[in-house]
Formats: structure tokens, sequence, C-alpha cells
């Protein structure tokens, strides 16, 4: 009866899928008429070798043969590979034992009160694991790869999921809702992030509830403004004059672990959140409509003034920060770092130059938006934790402009710079950074393909940057860093910066990948012949880089009939003859995306998050199979009748110890 009924009818189904048009509508080129002649020879050989479905995708690495490219060693990774598909259940490489660590609900202090879905209320989930667990990071205690701090972001909530009797389905119809008050603030509980202490006893991780760092930071959590936006009037609410303090953070994607130690949470899909009209003319009308503010596919609002644009119409310029949590003092206030940018941040990941000065890559998770890097004015001391704790308040944000020929720019966003004046209603670097994406806009930045984590890889040297598919980008709209009109499958980047100096205002880039099927020529994939049929992905997401320097992805959006495959982790060779080379080692169970991935400073472990299980179907195509708290399309992660699906976070570890993938 409900074949045709969409999962899309979900407010944060669709919310997590931007489901949107995109919201940059600035009139940057996307240099689609000035395509580089290097890709139309990488176009000439797909046409001319269009009879072998596979040999039209190469790249000269792939054209090796397969004997020769084993005779040199060619892949960095060595573990059996997982067969895709899409089941009840996850699935890791033979030899490895991935087993959940935390799901949602779970214990995290001594008085957490039992997980009970029937039971639920804000107040216990405030002491437990929270929803849709996505950034995972490890701060080793006293160095250590087997006890440290986990640090987890919980993205969003999935109410029809969560909640029993929350979803109906009358004459074809299905109806969520609405929710009630302890509802929303359950949700509230389940938003934000986990610290929680672990320790490995006998080669298995264990929760460690009496950790004295362990916290749970919510939507309902105190933080700080600070840096060029702290004060400003655009931020001044009724129920915070000052400018300065926000209640809550919302929709933690990605994050970060600094150098010094400091989890960051990304603030991602806030506009969410956010419901109600501005008062008619207000001047903050065209800086929301470019953050598609307010989506408001929840129901926070009607319960909480701050989330209803009629009643508190600055609120949202106090979300879409990069919030800094000091996981050292659990009574500590979070910071939202505004230097950083407001934007819909994936993450944060960070790399000390040369020169000591800290860069972080970010993420603009929108069709056609940016890239971006902030660069510290002060340098990492790590004799100084005290000072380190500043070190986000003051430096350089930039946006990328890739030129057709392989070239990039990073644009510095400063005011007074350029076209960021007051004649174009920059008052102050606070405009600058409250109106981040207008800043981009007015520069020139390179639209991009939905950019999610930018991972800077200490060892080679690179920068990787997952863009994870743009099926708005018509042919026109094509430029040389985001070539595939319709781009269904996403693409990987791989930047190097000049001089090999991460705080460097120019670069080199190249697409490492352009992802799905290759077997499928219309497609354009780029994988190596090596890639088997269980290797090829579509949708980057997350990605990591182990110590070895190698890299790991893992997937939003598999999850479908059309490809076969749920999303995973796959671990994909960057260097010499292997690379572009890529190997499934781990996949979720059906409707998850795969979220993490991190691995522990020794190699020995990777966790990985399991977000959002069963939200939709395997008898469909996209997210078109009904699948809410009473008609579960897996039970995932307990199997049991009275337990609804959890997001989890796995820890992966080799049986019988030792590195992973060696
Ligand atoms: Fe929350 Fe960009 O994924
Ligand atoms: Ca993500
Ligand atoms: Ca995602």
């Amino acid at each position: 009866m409900t074949e045709h009924l969409s999962q899309k009818i979900f407010p944060t189904t669709q919310l997590e899928d931007a489901d949107g048009e995109g919201h940059n509508s600035s009139i940057n080129p996307t240099m689609g008429e000035i395509i580089s002649k290097r890709f139309s020879r990488r176009n000439f050989l797909q046409g001319s070798l269009a009879v072998s479905a596979i040999a039209a995708t190469v790249s000269p690495v792939a054209l090796m043969t397969a004997e020769k490219a084993r005779a040199a060693g060619a892949s960095a990774f060595s573990f059996p590979e997982v067969e895709a598909g899409v089941d009840a259940n996850h699935h890791v490489a033979e030899g490895y034992s991935a087993d959940v660590l935390l799901r949602w609900g779970d214990a995290i202090f001594p008085d957490s009160p039992a997980f009970d879905p029937t039971k639920q209320t804000a107040a216990a989930q405030a002491r437990q694991f929270g929803y849709n667990n996505d950034y995972v990071g490890y701060i080793p205690l006293e160095g250590s790869s087997e006890h440290g701090l986990l640090v987890v972001n919980h993205e969003y909530t999935n109410p029809h999921l969560m909640f029993p009797g929350l979803v109906t389905i009358a004459d074809g119809k299905i109806k969520q809702g609405p929710l009630n008050k302890e509802q929303v603030d359950i949700e509230m509980a389940a938003h934000g992030g986990t610290i929680v202490e672990i320790r490995k006893v006998d080669g298995k991780w264990q929760v460690v509830p009496e950790g004295r760092y362990n916290r749970r930071v919510t939507a309902a959590t105190e933080m700080q403004l600070t840096g060029p936006v702290a004060g400003n009037d655009r931020v001044k609410t009724s129920a915070d004059p000052t400018g300065t303090r926000v209640i809550g953070t919302l929709n933690n994607c990605a994050g970060g672990v600094t150098p010094w130690g400091t989890y960051i949470m990304a603030e991602e899909n806030f506009h969410g959140y956010f419901s109600g009209e501005l008062p008619a003319d207000h001047k903050e009308a065209a800086n929301y409509k470019r953050y598609g503010v307010p989506e408001g596919g929840y129901e926070w609002a009607n319960f909480y003034d701050r989330y209803d644009l009629a009643k508190e119409p600055n609120e949202p310029n106090r979300f879409g920060w990069i919030v800094e949590v000091d996981v050292m003092d659990p009574a500590s206030t979070p910071k939202k770092r505004t230097a950083l940018g407001r934007t819909k941040h994936e993450g944060a990941e960070s790399i000390v130059a040369e020169n000591g000065k800290v860069v972080f890559y970010l993420g603009d998770d929108e069709r056609f938006d940016y890239v971006y890097k902030f660069v510290t004015d002060g340098t990492y001391n790590p004799n100084d934790r005290a000072a380190n704790l500043s070190l986000l308040d003051t430096g350089t944000l930039y946006v990328a402009k890739f030129d057709e020929g392989g070239t990039m720019q990073w644009l510095p966003l400063v005011h007074g710079q350029g076209p960021l004046t007051a004649e174009n209603g920059f008052a102050s670097q606070a405009d600058v950074l409250i109106e981040t994406r207008r800043a981009g806009d007015l520069l020139g930045a390179t639209k991009m393909d939905r950019p999610e984590d930018v991972q800077p890889n200490g060892v080679n040297g690179k920068v990787y940057v997952m863009l994870t598919n743009n099926t708005r980008r018509k042919a026109e709209q094509v430029d040389a860093a985001n070539p595939r009109a319709e781009n269904a499958f996403g693409h990987i980047i791989e930047i190097t910066e000049d001089g090999g100096d991460f705080t460097a205002t120019s670069g080199k880039w190249e697409v490492l990948l352009k992802c799905g099927d290759p077997s499928v020529a219309a497609v354009g994939a780029t994988f190596s012949t090596e890639t088997t049929k269980n290797g090829w992905f579509g949708m980057p997401d997350n990605c990591a880089v182990d110590s070895a320097g190698r890299l790991w992805v893992s997937t939003d959006g598999n999850n479908n009939k059309a490809t076969g495959r749920t999303d995973g982790l796959w671990a994909v060779d960057t260097e010499g003859e292997a690379r572009a080379t890529s190997k499934l080692f781990f996949r979720v169970p059906v409707g998850a995306e795969m979220c993490g991935p991190l691995f522990t400073p020794d190699d020995e472990t990777a966790f990985v998050a399991v977000q959002h299980p069963g939200d939709g179907g395997d008898d469909w195509e996209g997210h078109g199979r009904p699948s809410y708290y009473e008609d579960l399309s897996t039970r995932w992660p307990d199997f049991k009748d009275d337990m609804p699906v959890r997001p989890a976070v796995l820890a992966i570890t080799k049986i019988g110890g030792g590195k992973i993938a060696v």
C-alpha cells in the first residue's frame, strides 16, 4: 500500500539530502565556456574507447595491465574486499571485527538512565549518547592509542525513526507528527556532541562511564560567540542583548580535533531549524535567502521563540559557525569561533604548517558553494595550551578559486580589501563573516559540487576535497574543477599548496577521482581498472588519513537499488601506479550513511559512525520506501522486536591485533 510513498515525506530526511535547489544565485563564472584542454583530451579518450566500458574511463595509470600493476606492488592496502550489497546488517572485511561501541541512548555517565524507547525523556537523553552520530574524533590520554576521549557529533534527529506513534498512514497518505514539547526537547538533547572516555581492554574498546571528562553538549548548552562577530548588533537578541551568549549548537556534521586537543563541531544545515517570517523589509532578508533560512523542517519554533524569525529575527546569524570545545574542562563554555566564517560548515580539519601557523580546511556543503581555509595569525605552541586556546579568534579566512589550468588561488575574505567594502554592504569584518557566502560571491570563488570534508594529509603534503554530488549542475555550468554536468556521483580533488606550504595563497589541483560506476561509460568515472565491482563508490562525504598517509573515504547516498550497494568505507590509493584504485572495507546496513571515519594514532583501530540506519529501505530507488518506528527496514544493531533501529559508533580492529589493512 505504501510503494508510491516517499521517504522524503520525512522533513529531516529531506534536509539531510540537501534536497533543495541550492542558494547560490551569484553570477560567478562557472567556466562552462572555457572547459580546459586537458579535460577535453580525457573526453576524447572516453569517446574513442567507448566500446569497452571500463577502458572508456581510464587514466594513463589504469591503462597498465592488472598483472603489471600488481607486480609493481601497487596498492598500499592489504585486506580482502567486502562484497558490495544492501541488507539489514553491517559487513567488515574478513579478518576484522566491527564491534558496537556506542548506540543512541547508551549510558555515558554512571547515572545515565537505561535506554527505554517507550519512555524517552529529555532529561534521560541529556545523559545518554545522542542521535545520528557523524564526526568521530579521538583525543589520546597521555599519548595512548588504547585510552582516550572519543568525541562524537550528533548531527540531527529522525523523529519518524525515534518516536513510537508519530507516523500514520491513511488513504495512501503518510503523515508525521506533530511533535509535542517533550519530543522537541528530546530532539534538542539528542543533538550536539558527546565527549566520553574509552579504553581498550583485552583488545576490545569499552566506554568508561566514570570518566572525569565525560560530557554531553546539546542544542540547549550555553555557548559563547568569540572573534570579530561577538557583540555585533546583528547577533543581538531579546534574550542576549550582548550578542555574545547563544543557546545551543545545531546540525553538527563533521568536525575536527585541533593540534592542541580541543574538539571542533561544525554547524551545517542550521537553516532547517528556523520557521516563521521575517518582519517586512527586514535588513537580514537577503542574507537569509542566501542561506535558505528559514527551511522549517523542524518543529522547534512551536515551543521556542528563538527559532521563529518573526519573534527573533537575528537568531539565525548566531548559527552556522565553527564551535570549539575544551574537552579538558567539562564545565567550559563552548566557543563559537566566528573568525572561521558562517556557512553550512561540513567540518574543520587542521594541520600545523611549517611556520607554526595552523591551517583549517572548510567545506560549505551546498550545491554551488565554496571551499575555504583559515590560517591563524598566531603560531601553535605545544608547550602553551592556554595560548593555543585563543588561536581561532584571529586569522585570515580564504575562499578557493580553482582555475581551469590546474592552478588555484586562495582569496582573502578581509574587510576593506577588494569588493568587501561598505559600498557593498560590509561595514566591518563582522559583516564579512556573517555573510561569508556573499563575500565569496563577490570575490569570484568557484562554485563547487557540494564541498564536504576537506582533509590535509601531513604525510604527502596534499589536501583532499570531497565533493559529494550536484545533479543540478547544467552542461553550461561545467568547469574544470566540477567537470561533469548532472554530477550524480561526486568527485575528489587533490590540492598541492605552492611550495608545500599549507598557508600558501596559491596552489595546484587535479581531480583524483570522478566517482560512480566505471562499467557505465556515460558516468565517466575514473577509478583505476584494478578497482573491482565492489570497489567503486559514489557520493564521497567524510574521509580520513591514517598515520601512513593513506586515504579512506566514506560515503553518503549510495544506498539504493540503482547502485546495488549501501554506503561504506573505501580505501583509496593516491600514490604511484595504484592511484585511483579503491577497495570496499566496510559497509553499513540499509538506509544508513557512513560517517567518521577515524584511525587511532597506532592505526590499530578505525572508528566508524553508522548514521541514520533504517532511514529508507532496499526495495526502491533513492528514499522511496518509507521506514518508520512501526515499520522499520532494519532493527540494527540490536535486532530485537522491542528496540528501534539505533545509530551507533563501531570500533573496527584486526582479529588478533595489528595495524589495519597492512
Ligand atoms: Fe552533514 Fe555535508 O553532510
Ligand atoms: Ca557529511
Ligand atoms: Ca552527509
